[in-house]
């Protein structure tokens, strides 16, 4: 689920495993370690905590060995403890293993390898990885870990070294993400290109059931049964890649700015304003199918679930589709009637999310056209669609999604206005949702120079611990996503609820020290809301509501108010969002917390 970083080659290794670690530290985790191997030995370092921990430990070091395996821990199986973090090793020391996922039958592999000699020292999952490569090594690296995958059930990305095989790394995927980088004469491997970016722009990423060599002159991917394989080599843009917070105290702030470019990023050069449409090259093979099809499923987690969720009114809105949406975890494991007529459509912003990935191979084994909309190039979940649609948002550091969220809206905005259009859609229709998308970017840029003011009311609402979000319609979703927004970064216990949901149970909570932030932009809802509000005053609740300008009734009941400009029902919550983002962000560090890395939380969820 976290970070794997690897290096063969020439120079000394230990630098750049610890620069990847650092790059990687921003998907969350644990403890981190590395192997490295110099004249036939191996020396590992191991630490809980920090990558800087790690570093201090590593500070007496000499060591001149230029080939090694890193990794950055999310406890899966065992807490998180010097022992429990990777590299795990054999009984005998020579084979160290770092690997992402899970492997699920780890207790029989266990139970077998014990029973056959092997003393174990750790509680993951992993360790049996490293017995089971030892057992079946005899000399040759490569077939010990083909013969190990065998048995292996669950989603893994690996790497392997043994200390007798010089220089040689090998690499499995299967269900968690890995990379090959290509350098002259020296090759990487990582769980997110972020961490080969200052290296090399040449990278492979590997499918499912993919094993690769590297070593320091040579590499060569091949599928697991053995055959060896031609796979393409992008070119990445290491542009994209800066680490770099340009002036802000936390990467969640500087992404949260950034919005109006990513909004813009989202959009460019795929209008057709003289038609009133939208034009999506990666979704142009299937847009027969599409057209005609009775039936849309959105799958996601978390944050991409409520764009997700707001996309599905935007499509009913927009177009004829009948849409569901439904949790990844969940659908996965649903009994669901799908064929050629129902589209599944899957949204990650990492492209990697386990259940997102489990949800759609079930979604094709049934025979469903996959499509996605996703951040991350080259990813698993672009890998298994049939078509699709990239964010080009760059990548997001900060765990809380932020402008992926908005683009996510964007994007579902102009894929239901494509289809829209092929349906019963008018051309001043489709003109209008264009002329409002196109005013967002500077619609953005007007709420964030409001960010001191925002502030101000987040200051004086950082004082309580409990809060209740509500919305209506477009606006439901929002408000779960502005309370998950709050308890990921702050850790504050804030819930989401449809407004008209209220008096049947969230009510009872209501008094002074339990305040609402209430969604009240003008549509056909707001009248309705404005009851929920004043329902809310008549039990002493404070309320805070994101409004439209010049709402006089919302102001008249809000204790607070923070106003965003007027854009469409189905393209407002693209701008309420903001100052909900702003507003957890200001607890946040009012409160002191670890805003960019919040505890126990992944960027990349790559376990289910
Ligand atoms: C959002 O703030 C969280 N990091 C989380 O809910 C996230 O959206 C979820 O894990 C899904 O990730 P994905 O978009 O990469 O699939
Ligand atoms: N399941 C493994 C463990 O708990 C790997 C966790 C990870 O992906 O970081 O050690």
């Amino acid at each position: 689920m976290c970070g794997i970083i690897c290096y063969t080659g020439k120079k000394k290794v230990i630098p750049i495993l610890m620069d990847g670690l650092k790059r990687l530290e921003y998907r969350g985790y644990d403890s981190a370690g590395l192997a490295v191997v110099e004249n036939g030995k191996t020396f590992m370092v191991k630490s809980k905590g920090k990558v800087s921990s790690l570093e201090a430990k590593l500070s007496d070091s000499s060591s001149e060995a230029t080939f090694g395996i890193a990794h950055t821990r999310w406890a899966t199986h065992g807490k998180p403890s010097e022992i429990n973090a990777h590299p795990q090793f054999g009984c005998n020391n020579k084979v160290s293993v770092v690997h992402n996922g899970i492997i699920e039958n780890y207790l029989e592999i266990k139970e077998e390898l014990i029973e056959k000699g092997h003393e174990f020292t750790s509680d993951t999952d992993t360790e049996v990885i490293a017995h089971l490569i030892e057992q079946n090594f005899n000399g040759d690296l490569e077939r010990a870990v083909l013969k190990s995958i065998e048995k292996l059930d669950g989603a893994f990305g690996i790497a392997a070294i043994h200390s007798d095989v010089d220089h040689k790394i090998v690499v499995v995927k299967r269900g968690s993400p890995i990379i090959i980088g290509i350098g002259e004469n020296e090759y990487f491997a990582a769980s997110d290109s972020t961490a080969l970016a200052p290296y090399t722009n040449q990278m492979i990423y590997l499918s499912d059931d993919e094993m690769a060599v590297l070593n320091s002159t040579e590499y060569y991917i091949k599928n697991l049964s053995n055959e060896v394989l031609k796979k393409k080599v992008e070119f990445v843009d290491s542009d994209i890649y800066t680490n770099d917070k340009k002036g802000f105290e936390h990467f969640m702030l500087k992404e949260i700015f950034e919005q109006p470019e990513t909004i813009e990023n989202a959009f460019r050069g795929r209008i057709i304003e003289s038609e009133g449409v939208s034009k999506l090259g990666g979704l142009e093979p299937v847009i027969d199918r599409l057209k005609n099809m009775k039936k849309l499923i959105i799958i996601s987690c978390g944050t991409s679930y409520y764009s997700g969720l707001i996309g599905r009114y935007i499509f009913e809105e927009l177009t004829e589709l009948n849409v569901e949406t439904e949790v990844a975890s969940e659908f996965r494991y649903r009994k669901l009637k799908l064929d050629k007529n129902v589209a599944v459509l899957a949204i990650s912003q990492s492209g990697e999310t386990a259940d997102t990935l489990a949800a759609l191979k079930e979604a094709k084994r049934k025979g469903a056209l996959l499509l996605g909309i996703v951040n991350g190039v080259g990813t698993s979940i672009p890998q298994l669609t049939d078509a699709g649609v990239y964010n080009h948002a760059g990548p997001e550091i900060g765990v809380a999604s932020t402008k992926i969220y908005t683009s996510q809206l964007v994007i579902l905005t102009l894929i239901a206005l494509l289809i829209g259009r092929y349906q019963g859609m008018s051309f001043t229709e489709g003109k209008e949702i264009i002329n409002a998308i196109k005013k967002l970017p500077d619609q953005i840029r007007e709420i964030l120079s409001n960010a001191k003011m925002i502030k101000e009311i987040a200051l004086k609402y950082s004082v309580y611990n409990d809060f209740l979000y509500i919305g209506r319609l477009f606006n439901f979703p929002t408000a779960m996503e502005g309370a998950l927004k709050l308890k990921e970064i702050s850790y504050i216990h804030a819930e989401g609820y449809a407004a008209g949901e209220m008096k049947h149970g969230p009510i009872s909570l209501i008094d002074e020290n339990f305040p609402t932030v209430a969604i009240a932009t003008d549509d056909l809802v707001l009248e309705k809301i404005l009851s929920n509000m004043e329902e809310i005053k008549a039990r002493d609740g404070k309320i805070l509501a994101i409004t439209n300008e010049g709402e006089k009734k919302v102001k008249k009941i809000a204790d607070d108010i923070i106003a965003v400009p007027r854009t469409l029902p189905l393209l407002q919550p693209i701008l309420n969002v903001i100052p909900l983002q702003l507003f957890a962000y200001y607890i946040a560090d009012e409160k002191g917390c670890n805003i960019d890395k919040p505890r126990n939380l992944a960027k990349s969820v790559t376990v289910e």
